[in-house]
């Protein structure tokens, strides 16, 4: 069996990174570019910092669609598409976070496809050659959108989150950029890629690239998150943080991710609690559920976090060693359990359908059945 790892943008990573984005842009011979980004990233001063950055090199026109928000919709996407296509740019840039880099992605189909974005965004993601350059610049340390091929969507009409796959240019991973995200958003987003991380080292789909980048962000990870938590100032921590989430991101861009996202994507549609809380609370059952498939993947996952294994572990209990370490970890930065956001055991439990039919389940090395599902709602909902 052949397994495949591919790297779809190149990366520039750094502190103050973002001054090279208008030099980039030039490069590709581009002449006005669109930013997509969000109100928050917009007050951090952050597109201040970017169009700045496209001043200084001259020549170049800007366009702006600051209409992101969170689980971004198709018709989020279109509203986007239709200022892109007005202001003829020739280059899309979105920054923030997964959602921004992700309605960037999709907008960028639309320059010179058809719409609307319904039409591309599917259950079963398809891949369509963009054209139009995508630089994605992250400005929080968790999706790793910036470096994978998929955008992901809301399709309210479907109560889903689909997905499309497209060309991504280039990332821009400036570390600078995370410095001002509240402690709790830095909690759910670095959960987020430790589920990547985890995800993919576990899913069918692994492979032997995947593994090295997957292993090296969880150390990281485990290393620097409750740090950047706790100071959020604090640089070398941050700095650490974007380089795991952008590896972490490196590490699911072919294996993807598989039921914790499932578990996830049905919480974000149905509870609209965030993309990064949702995949911390469902990691931790998550792992234990495959211990007994994939022992030996979820053995380097343990020793990664800093869990001293001794190599005799029976399969269940690694899967409870590893599970408890990543619930200790989400206790430190106070994540909420369900129950105290005021959602049900029944109401969780009543999402099975929409985990089994995420296509995202498939990739789990245990089958998810509906009585499979039900279970793993009731332990993440009883376990933290
Ligand atoms: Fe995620």
């Amino acid at each position: 069996m052949f397994r495949q790892y591919s790297q779809p943008a190149p990366v520039i990573y750094g502190c103050g990174a973002i001054t090279i984005l208008g030099e980039k842009i030039k490069e590709l011979g581009c002449k006005k570019v669109l930013f997509v980004f969000d109100d928050g990233v917009e007050k951090a001063g952050i597109i201040r910092k970017a169009m700045d950055s496209v001043r200084r090199v001259g020549g170049l026109e800007m366009a702006f669609f600051g209409g992101v928000h969170s689980d971004p919709t198709d018709t989020v996407v279109d509203a986007g598409a239709e200022t892109a296509l007005n202001e003829k740019v020739d280059c899309i840039v979105g920054i923030g976070g997964g959602s921004s880099m992700d309605t960037a992605k999709a907008i960028s189909i639309l320059v010179t496809n058809p719409g609307p974005a319904k039409n591309y965004i599917l259950a079963t993601p398809i891949y369509v050659d963009t054209k139009v350059p995508v630089i994605l610049v992250p400005t929080t340390a968790g999706t790793g959108s910036e470096v994978t091929k998929v955008a992901v969507i809301s399709r309210p009409d479907t109560n889903g989150k689909w997905s499309v796959f497209i060309n991504t240019t280039l990332s821009i991973v400036d570390p600078e950029l995370t410095l001002t995200l509240p402690p709790e958003v830095t909690a759910n987003t670095g959960l987020d890629a430790l589920s990547h991380a985890a995800e993919a080292i576990t899913g069918i789909c692994w492979n032997p690239h995947s593994d090295l980048v997957g292993e090296a962000a969880i150390k990281k990870i485990a290393k620097n998150l409750k740090r950047c938590y706790d100071v959020p100032d604090d640089l070398d921590a941050r700095a650490e943080m974007s380089l795991a989430a952008n590896w972490a991101g490196l590490a699911f861009n072919d294996p993807i991710t598989h039921v914790g996202h499932s578990v996830a994507d049905a919480f974000s549609c149905s509870f609209h609690t965030p993309h990064g809380y949702n995949c911390a609370i469902a990691l931790p059952e998550t792992m234990a559920l495959v211990a007994p498939a994939v022992p030996e993947r979820v053995a380097v996952i343990g020793s990664a976090l800093g869990i001293p294994l001794t190599g005799r572990e029976e399969p269940a209990k690694l899967g409870s060693l590893v599970a408890d370490e990543i619930r200790r970890l989400m206790h430190s930065m106070n994540i909420s359990p369900l129950s105290s956001l005021g959602y049900s055991r029944e109401q969780v439990i009543s999402l099975y359908p929409d985990v089994v039919s995420n296509h995202l389940a498939s990739y789990c090395p245990v089958k998810i059945t509906d009585d499979v599902a039900k279970e793993l709602l009731a332990r993440v909902y009883d376990t933290y």
